[in-house]
């Protein structure tokens, strides 16, 4: 199964419905808020600073650019029309945001338009990653500041042993929801051949034990992928996510997720 946030436009409303609940579950989850908050600190932002988050969903992280020191104009792209008429309706209190209808491979912004430009859990989506990062160095200025956050998929895990069965619960979904699981070990060589200085690039660890309340929706997504390739029966993939919960009850859930930031600019 593809991963449907790479071919967003052609994702059933239903569908659709799950993936809004999942990023605005993952947004309001306060570890996630702590790893934004932390890397986006490290952008030395000039005042009145032009901000683009491209691939922005629901506008969880534009809501918070918009309120972050030196910004005056946040500007959120997305291929999704249904993502960005929620975005709009979540963010309607706040001026200083828009949204605009784009795919990050081919921006429609002029050259040089931006002082920073920020990839929040998108770019592990889109096929061609290399494109979006020439694409954000375009319509970055000469010192412009480039942002990326995605998770080191590949390290998903919710087993507590060996042979634990809700581990092929992370793998599955994984398969089905993420282009590329690998993305972030190859991310700082995609971002200085697009012509980028990379500043940093950092590990954030993210477990959930209580209240997992965002990585639940994964194991619930991939039971419910296992069921849909037939490699298990429904019975049993709602048995999984009761196994979960269980877990959540006795204290003995363990979800794991390593996230990485990359901090670059556009040489002057
Ligand atoms: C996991 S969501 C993240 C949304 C938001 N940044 C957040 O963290 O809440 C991935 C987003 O990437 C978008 N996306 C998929 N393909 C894209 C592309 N080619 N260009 C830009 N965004 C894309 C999807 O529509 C989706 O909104």
């Amino acid at each position: 199964m593809p991963d449907p946030y790479a071919s967003i436009t052609e994702v059933a409303p239903e569908v659709l419905e799950i993936l809004i609940n999942a990023m605005e579950v993952r947004a309001a989850d306060p570890q996630q808020k702590a790893m934004r908050e932390t890397y986006l600190s490290w952008l030395d932002l000039p005042e009145g600073a032009r901000v683009l988050e491209a691939g922005c969903g629901t506008g969880a992280v534009c809501r918070d650019l918009a309120r972050w020191p030196n910004v005056a104009e946040v500007i959120g792209s997305d291929p999704s029309p249904i993502f960005l008429a929620k975005a709009r309706e979540l963010a309607a209190e706040i001026p200083n945001v828009r949204f605009q209808e784009a795919d990050a491979r081919s921006l429609p912004f002029e050259d040089n338009a931006f002082d920073a430009a920020i990839y929040h859990t998108c770019l592990c989506h889109v096929p061609e990653p290399e494109r979006a990062m020439e694409e954000a160095f375009r319509v970055l200025r000469p010192g412009g500041h480039l942002a990326v956050f995605d998770g080191d998929y590949a390290t998903t895990t919710f087993a507590v042993g060996e042979h634990d069965p809700l581990e092929g619960c992370a793998d599955a979904v994984i398969t089905a929801f993420v282009h590329d699981r690998w993305l972030v070990r190859r991310l700082p060589a995609v971002v200085k051949s697009a012509g980028f200085s990379v500043t940093r690039f950092d590990s954030h660890g993210y477990l959930q034990t209580s209240e997992p309340d965002y990585l639940l929706t994964l194991v619930d997504r991939g039971a419910d992928a296992l069921a849909g390739w037939s490699r298990i029966d429904a019975t049993t993939a709602e048995a999984l996510k009761k196994e979960a919960r269980r877990r959540v009850e006795s204290d003995e859930f363990f979800g794991f997720i390593a996230f990485a930031s990359l901090i670059a600019r556009k040489p002057v």
